[in-house]
């Protein structure tokens, strides 16, 4: 049996891939640690195929103390690190907590990780710490531009690539020096079950189903490599049963539709699927607003050493995942009604419009 610490379980991706993990390995108990900060909810994993091999741990990774204590308790033995302040808007207004998540939260899981499998003689075998990060990383691409790959250099723009950027350095400098044994990943923008309303496709579906404008950044000519999050769940987990240690990989959806192109495609999904809505045609809803600053162009990934090294490709086509979503946040209507109601939630939102010089 291993023993998996997952940091950010509660999150978005993470949620989804302890629910992955559980089901698809049935040697693994996960230790969840998880800080619920607005972006977190034990909500997101009342659905766990098999709970008894799940000890959710209120904490965060910044305590130091607390990081070594969970290595030495439960006898860790893989680390799979998704715990991070994730959106790129809040990066730009507040970047504190993005420096101290991403940058000090991760280095403080790597000492833990160091101290607990390399400072002791001999030292532990059969031990990852695996490193979940982003394309944001490589910056922003040219229309002509190749896609991203794994030997392309950092370029970070906004504060949140930048500090996602530093905790893959710091990774990638604990295996140099101290032979932390290590994988990376770096995935396009994930969408699906679970994901927080600030991000652009489900704050689309929510907006549109209350009949609320649709806001677009800029022309909405940007372009971003989706990927449904159960397929950036299934090649973690590739990556962790096969990838040799020292090896990062790109993954993403081999999809380049603009933003405009995406919010459409809801619209059209939502008319189908909602026939009675009184805010059909939905497309009316949507709203050029003013853009974000430093707004990055164009992501996209070249999957080629993930493909051929391991064999994964993306299972969900764009039109499978979006309408999948769309459903999904349909039949959850509890849990975005548990959202809608939260005063941060609110306050964000209101935040965020007033700083493009809108009302939500
Ligand atoms: P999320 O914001 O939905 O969830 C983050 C989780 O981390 C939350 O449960 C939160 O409570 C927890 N957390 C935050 N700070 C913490 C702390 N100090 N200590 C402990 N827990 C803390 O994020 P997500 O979208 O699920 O992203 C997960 C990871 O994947 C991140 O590392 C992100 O950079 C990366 N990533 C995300 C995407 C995407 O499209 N969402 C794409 C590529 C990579
Ligand atoms: P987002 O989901 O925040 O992810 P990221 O910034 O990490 O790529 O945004 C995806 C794209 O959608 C990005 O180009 C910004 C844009 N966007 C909008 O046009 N309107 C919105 O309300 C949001 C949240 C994002």
């Amino acid at each position: 049996m291993k023993n998996v610490l997952v940091t950010g379980g509660a999150g978005f991706i993470g949620s989804n891939f302890v629910r992955y993990l559980l089901t698809h390995e049935p040697n693994v108990h996960v230790y969840n640690l998880d800080a619920l900060t607005y972006a977190g909810s034990l909500e997101n994993l009342r659905d766990l195929p098999d709970p008894n091999r799940h000890t959710f741990l209120h904490g965060n990774i910044c305590d130091q103390a607390l990081v070594e204590r969970v290595f030495r308790d439960y006898e860790i033995d893989l680390v799979v690190h998704f715990a991070a302040e994730s959106h790129v808007d809040r990066s730009i207004f507040e970047p504190d907590a993005f420096i101290q998540t991403n940058v000090f939260g991760t280095f403080s899981l790597l000492e833990a990780a160091k101290r607990a499998w390399l400072d002791r003689s001999p030292p532990s075998s059969e031990v990852r710490f695996h490193h979940i990060s982003t394309d944001e990383v490589f910056g922003s691409l040219h229309p002509d531009d190749p896609p991203f790959r794994e030997d392309t250099p950092y370029a970070p723009n906004s504060p949140y690539a930048a500090s996602k950027a530093a905790s893959d350095h710091l990774v990638r400098a604990y295996g140099h020096t101290y032979g932390l044994p290590y994988t990376l990943t770096n995935c396009s923008n994930n969408y699906g079950p679970y994901q927080f309303p600030e991000k652009l496709i489900p704050l689309m579906i929510l907006n549109a189903l209350e009949g609320k404008f649709l806001p677009v950044y800029g022309d909405g000519k940007q372009v971003r490599d989706w990927l449904y999050v159960e397929d950036h769940c299934e090649a973690i987990l590739l990556v962790l049963r096969q990838a040799p240690l020292g090896e990062s990989y790109n993954i993403g959806g081999g999809n380049q539709p603009t933003n405009l192109e995406i919010v459409e495609s809801l619209c059209d999904i939502l008319d189908e699927v909602v026939p009675n809505s009184p805010h059909k045609p939905h497309r009316r809803l949507i709203r050029f607003v003013a853009d974000r600053p430093g707004h990055d162009r164009r992501y996209a990934m070249d999957i080629t050493k993930i493909s051929t090294q391991l064999g994964w490709k993306p299972k969900h086509t764009l039109a499978e995942g979006l309408l999948a979503t769309v459903q999904w946040y349909l039949e959850n209507e509890e849990w975005v009604e548990a959202i809608r109601q939260r005063g941060d939630f609110k306050a964000w939102m209101q935040q965020n419009y007033a700083q493009r010089g809108e009302r939500p």
